[in-house]
């Protein structure tokens, strides 16, 4: 356990049996959201939802159209993202267009680069939030992003704030991407990006007052997992 981890007793709000269980996990940049919200749904039967991902798959469909992303208004992304929906695909529902998933587009650097600035844009994060809210009508869903606790679901059953040093998660996105151990070098130019998204995603990357803070910074995948299953046992639904 690090300084940085807040450890009160974790007090689940009253809720009614038999509705679907809605669980927030956000962070900054590579904190580890998406995989670990991946598996604690894989565990629990739950569904997986990467808001991110919808705020990518606009991104890469307005690159297509669009190559000049300093001049995209609000309007434009709208009608470049119209018709993408989120598609069940294993444990996670994943953003599809008319054409199929969008798949590891959405990852590309160049959207990695415009993604931010797209999700500054207050109708584009409208259109978001009502895709990934009506994913949890009927399910129960583990949802990560970075507002999810506090705009999207600020009632969500559980929320949790996963924070990692960032050398760390440079680290660990560079073996994700590269399938190997990174060098000092590139881990520190990796750095430096995520450091810059994180700056431009600081108004949205807000941690909700009654989340549970992780610092995973010394956790491996399963310790994560373990625990928010844990919590989410607490809720009444593991
Ligand atoms: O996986 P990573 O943390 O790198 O990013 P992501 O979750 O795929 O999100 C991509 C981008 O979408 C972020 O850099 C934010 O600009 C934006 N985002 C947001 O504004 N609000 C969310 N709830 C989720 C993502």
């Amino acid at each position: 356990m690090t300084g940085r981890e807040q450890t009160p007793p974790f007090v689940p709000r009253p809720r009614r049996a038999g509705t679907p269980i809605i669980v927030a996990v956000d962070g900054p940049a590579a904190s580890g959201k998406s995989s670990t919200a991946h598996w604690v749904a894989q565990r629990l039967g739950f569904r997986h939802v990467d808001s991110g991902a919808l705020y990518r798959a606009a991104t890469a469909l307005a690159l297509q159209t669009l190559p000049n992303p300093g001049s995209w208004t609000e309007g434009d992304i709208l009608d470049a993202a119209r018709g993408v929906t989120l598609r069940e695909a294993d444990a996670s529902m994943v953003p599809a267009s008319a054409a199929g998933e969008l798949g590891e587009i959405v990852r590309s650097p160049t959207v990695t680069q415009h993604v931010s600035r797209v999700a500054q844009m207050p109708r584009v994060r409208e259109w978001v939030n009502e895709l990934v809210r009506s994913a949890a009508l009927e399910h129960s869903v583990v949802v990560d992003g970075r507002d999810i606790g506090t705009v999207v679901f600020p009632d969500a059953d559980l929320k949790v704030f996963l924070v990692a040093d960032p050398w760390e998660r440079a680290r660990r996105r560079l073996m994700q991407r590269l399938s190997r151990a990174p060098s000092d070098a590139e881990i520190a130019a990796e750095t430096e990006h995520l450091v810059q998204r994180d700056a431009r995603d600081a108004t949205q990357t807000v941690q909700a007052r009654d989340a549970v803070l992780i610092d995973t910074t010394y956790l491996t995948q399963e310790e994560q997992v373990e625990r928010i299953v844990a919590l989410v046992g607490v809720v009444g639904g593991g």
